[in-house]
């Protein structure tokens, strides 16, 4: 029996939860599922060496398929472990079919849901992450949001302030204290690329991924690279529709695709980038920590904080739009005129939220306040 179970998947919820399993673990009796949603080696036990967590207890191996079969797997899946374990507070992590998965076969069943990473929305309901989004934040009995524009989407939607908490981003967190260690790793060296000659770029989305998108995509990626070098670490999802359109044979040499990447890896090559170009949620909140100039391959964006800031600018999906913005950027001393200094960025969501639990779940393993070794008697004699 297991007083917390805490439920993941995907590849950024390892890494955004990395910093909260160990104090979990510590103080609660806890037990980690892995859905199995990624599992190529480079997408999950990659970040489990990088990041020094615990295997998960449980692995349920649902693999890929259609939102709906990967959904209702997770959640027969899960309702037989937290039958078994039963828990007295679920833990699930931001957007994706195993958040939503893990959500609802906890409330199914009467348990429970604490959700971080509350409130972020697009605004944007054909993205599968905002439809995630909103379904669970409605399900959860606990919130726990990175910023002020996420708690205010939950007051927004009637959700009550007596559950939400803003504790901040445990994907900063992540970040921050990893990036020390991560700027040692020798991957630049080993691609021969210099700090900030090279642009980073990720995409994943799967509306960026249909055909005729990801297609505009590389054709401006393309047109980029005459300018600037760009290291793309391609997601799985992306380099089959890569492989599918055959795109390979109009790649600018200029542009090194690379695996999917660990996490240490990943953020060198965030922290030296002279510009990322992303869709990825988790490295957006990276280049503002690690305050790195950043064009948004997206309409819109669920951390509408950083474009607010100017550090982040949304450039749409097409190369019409993309091209120009990144030149502007280069040409018009835009960059070094970036107010990166007006990004917020703080450690220690992870610490806040688990302070917060201790008021509501009592602990299993208590702390011991140190034995003095002298009674008082002593020093007063
Ligand atoms: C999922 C999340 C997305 C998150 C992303 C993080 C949903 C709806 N989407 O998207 O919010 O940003 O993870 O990376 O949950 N694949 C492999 N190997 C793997 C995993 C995936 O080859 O280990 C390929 C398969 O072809 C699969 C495709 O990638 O069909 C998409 O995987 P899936 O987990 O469904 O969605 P992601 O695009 O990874
Ligand atoms: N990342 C990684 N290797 C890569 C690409 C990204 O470790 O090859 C990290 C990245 O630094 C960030 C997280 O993965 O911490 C983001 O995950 P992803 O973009 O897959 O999902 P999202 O954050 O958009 O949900």
């Amino acid at each position: 029996m297991a007083s917390i179970v805490t439920v993941l998947g995907t590849r950024p919820e390892v890494i955004k939860l990395s910093s909260l399993l160990p104090l979990l673990s510590r103080q609660w009796s806890h037990a980690l599922v892995h859905t199995g949603q990624h599992y190529d080696e480079e997408m999950v036990n990659i970040f489990f060496s990088d990041l020094n967590l615990a295997p998960p207890d449980y692995s349920l191996a649902v693999g890929s398929g259609s939102h709906a079969k990967q959904i209702a797997q997770i959640i027969i899946g899960l309702e037989e472990i937290l039958q078994r374990e039963e828990p007295k507070l679920v833990f699930v992590q931001g957007d994706t079919n195993s958040t939503l998965g893990g959500a609802l076969a906890a409330r199914q069943l009467g348990i429970p849901v604490v959700h971080v990473e509350a409130g972020c929305r697009s605004h944007n309901r054909r993205m599968p992450e905002e439809q995630n989004r909103i379904v669970v934040d409605h399900l959860a009995d606990y919130l726990f949001t990175p910023d002020t524009i996420a708690t205010e989407n939950l007051f927004r939607e009637g959700i009550g302030a007596d559950h939400v908490y803003m504790v901040g981003s445990t994907g900063v967190d992540a970040c921050l204290r990893n990036w020390g260690y991560a700027a040692t790793q020798p991957i630049l060296d080993h691609l021969s690329v210099e700090p900030h000659t090279y642009g980073l770029v990720t995409v994943h989305r799967a509306a960026n991924t249909a055909p005729d998108v990801l297609t505009g995509i590389f054709a401006a990626l393309n047109e980029i690279a005459e300018q600037l070098p760009l290291v793309f670490p391609i997601h799985p999802r992306t380099r089959a529709a890569f492989d599918a359109l055959g795109l390979a044979g109009s790649l600018h040499p200029d542009i090194h695709l690379l695996p999917p990447l660990g996490y240490l890896d990943s953020l060198a090559l965030i922290g030296n980038a002279l510009v990322v170009l992303t869709d990825s949620g988790g490295v957006q909140e990276e280049t503002a920590a690690l305050r790195i100039p950043t064009l948004l391959i997206r309409e819109e964006t669920e951390w509408q904080a950083y474009v607010n800031a100017g550090t982040h600018r949304l450039v749409g999906t097409k190369p019409e739009t993309i091209v120009p913005q990144f030149r502007a950027l280069l040409r018009d001393g835009s960059l070094d005129a970036m107010p990166l200094h007006a990004l917020p960025a703080a450690a220690g969501a992870a610490e806040r939220i688990t302070a917060i639990l201790a008021t509501i779940l009592p602990y299993d393993y208590p702390i011991q306040l140190p034995v003095t070794r002298h009674s008082v008697s002593e020093h007063t004699a």
